[in-house]
This record gives structure tokens, C-alpha cells and sequence, in this order.
């Protein structure tokens, strides 16, 4: 008990603080408090919606909001690692996706790879280690080898850890979580007894990280639409109308300064940090 909170302790000492965030980041955004480091969420998982209705606002095809979510994306995980956050992970591509006209799929398909070409210096300069959450093999062949270099180049990298989930299933991931597990029974390895929470969360994608504190999603909907089912059972969460393309860093502000605000108690009756919580 001593010796984990001690490394606990040692954990947070080691780990580079955030910096306070105050307004000079952002112009365009309204006047606010500083958010001090340790109401920062560690983990802030993001469902970026509504780039088709953006378009069609415009009068413009769905391919074009998607486009301008890119630029939205580009920005918010600059902020992220500017402000701190030690895990950003955002919903990019469903298993549920594929269900889109043949057009869509192949011009998100065709962003992706614009999206690795253009952006994997800059992350890989800033230390950002990209880790894809999804069934990669499920790719067509430029995106999986676009990715899995990606993945490849950065994992060494000591920065943000920014998850993209693609490919990517809430189900598909506890099912392949428990397909593991039954195998490393079926090997002798593991006794059925011992699996508790601890060891299926070891099989997630996300194993090692963090549960998610902050979970946003644009648009307006209000429904989790099979994000990470395991990691956000004790996320808060923040439901903002603004489309995606439109999403900025006073947005993102606004969600943390909200964040900040709620009182977590997992279960308990006194508010506990995050890193408190069992699962931290
Ligand atoms: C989210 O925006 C992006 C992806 C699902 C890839 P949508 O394309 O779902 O936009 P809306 O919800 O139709 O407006
Ligand atoms: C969730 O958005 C998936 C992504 C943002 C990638 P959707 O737009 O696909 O979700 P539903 O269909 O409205 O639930
Ligand atoms: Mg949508």
C-alpha cells in the first residue's frame, strides 16, 4: 500500500507539470480564470460530431466538413499538449462508420492519409506517440501502413499520447479483450479466478493509460455511440452544440473550466481527485 503510493507520489513528481492555462492562448476566447494543474483531467477523450451537418450548412458536400474538421483536429491537439493533458483520444472512424455512402468512406479514407502525410513531423517533433485504437488489419492497405508507420516512429516519443480511435468498436474491444483472455486460459497461463477488472483492462487497446476523466462530444448528440465503453464508466461529461469544424480553443476551455467545476466522488460521499480513484 505504502510502496504504491509512494510510487504514485514519485509518478507525479516525475512527470513534467502543465502549465497553467490562462486566456493569452487564445484571443478569441472569453475572459476566464486559470485553471490550476491538478483540476486538469489526465485524459480527455473527445467525440468529434457533426462535420456532415457543417457542410450541409453550408451548402457544401459532407467530404468538405470533414476536411474542415481536420483543421479543428489540428489546433485542439496543439492546445492539448500545450495545456498539459497527458492522453487526448479522439473518435476518428467507427466500426459503424462503414455503413456511409461509398463516397464518404473513401474521402475519409483519403483524409487519412493526407492527415499522416502532412501532420506526422510536427507531432513527432513535439513528442506526441500516437497509438491507433481500432482493428487496423480491418484498413485498406495505404491507410494500415500509413498508420502502423506512424505508430512505429512515435512510440518511443515521451509526450502527449494521442490515441486515434479507428476502426474502432466499444464492443469489438471488450470481445477482443475476453477472446484474449480465453486463450491465455486455454494456454494454462491464467486461471479463471484470477481475472478480475485489472487483467481485462490489461487487454484493451488503451492498456497502461489512464481512465478517461473528460469525455466531450460535439453536435449536440447525447449518446456515447460504442467510445470506449470501459475506459469512461466514470468519465464526466461534456455535450457541446457546436459542429466539430467549428470546435476552438475557447470550446475546449469552456469543457475544462467545466470540468473543473464537477465534483467526482466515485461512489463515495467526499470529492476525490482522479488520480485517487482505484482506477488511477
Ligand atoms: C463526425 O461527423 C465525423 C465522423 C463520423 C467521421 P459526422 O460525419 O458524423 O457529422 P454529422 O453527425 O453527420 O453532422
Ligand atoms: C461517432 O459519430 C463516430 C465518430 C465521431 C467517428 P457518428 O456520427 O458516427 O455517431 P451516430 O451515428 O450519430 O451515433
Ligand atoms: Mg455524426
Amino acid at each position: 500500500m505504502f510502496a504504491e503510493k509512494l510510487s504514485k507520489l514519485l509518478g507525479g513528481m516525475l512527470r513534467p507539470k502543465p502549465r497553467y492555462i490562462t486566456m493569452a492562448v487564445s484571443p478569441s476566447a472569453e475572459p476566464a480564470q486559470a485553471l490550476p494543474p491538478d483540476t486538469m483531467p489526465r485524459h480527455v477523450a473527445i467525440i468529434m460530431d457533426g462535420n456532415g451537418r457543417w457542410a450541409t450548412n453550408r451548402g457544401l458536400p459532407r467530404s468538405a466538413g470533414h476536411a474542415a474538421g481536420v483543421e479543428a483536429l489540428r489546433d485542439i491537439i496543439r492546445a492539448s499538449d500545450d495545456w498539459g493533458v497527458q492522453c487526448l483520444t479522439i473518435y476518428a472512424f467507427s466500426t459503424e462508420n462503414w455503413a456511409r455512402s461509398k463516397e464518404e468512406v473513401s474521402a475519409l479514407m483519403g483524409l487519412l492519409l493526407k492527415y499522416f502525410a502532412s501532420e506526422i513531423d510536427e507531432l513527432d517533433e513535439k513528442h506526441v506517440r500516437i497509438l491507433i485504437l481500432g482493428d487496423v488489419d480491418g484498413l485498406p492497405e495505404a491507410q494500415r501502413d500509413a498508420v502502423c508507420r506512424a505508430m512505429e516512429r512515435t512510440k518511443d516519443n515521451t509526450g502527449l499520447k494521442l490515441n486515434i480511435a479507428l476502426n474502432y468498436g466499444g464492443r469489438a474491444e471488450l470481445v477482443r479483450a475476453a477472446k484474449a483472455l480465453a486463450d491465455q486460459v486455454k494456454a494454462g497461463e491464467l486461471e479463471p479466478e484470477a481475472i478480475d477488472a485489472a487483467a481485462l483492462e490489461a487487454q484493451l487497446y488503451t492498456a497502461g493509460q489512464p481512465d478517461v476523466d473528460l469525455l466531450i462530444r460535439t453536435s449536440g448528440e447525447l449518446r456515447l455511440s460504442n467510445f470506449l465503453p470501459w475506459q469512461t464508466a466514470y468519465a464526466e461529461m461534456v455535450f457541446d452544440r457546436t459542429l466539430w469544424p467549428d470546435f476552438d480553443r475557447a470550446c475546449y476551455l469552456k469543457a475544462l473550466r467545466e470540468y473543473a467545476s464537477r465534483s467526482r466522488r466515485f461512489g463515495g460521499v467526499e470529492p476525490k481527485k482522479a488520480t485517487e480513484d482505484e482506477h488511477g
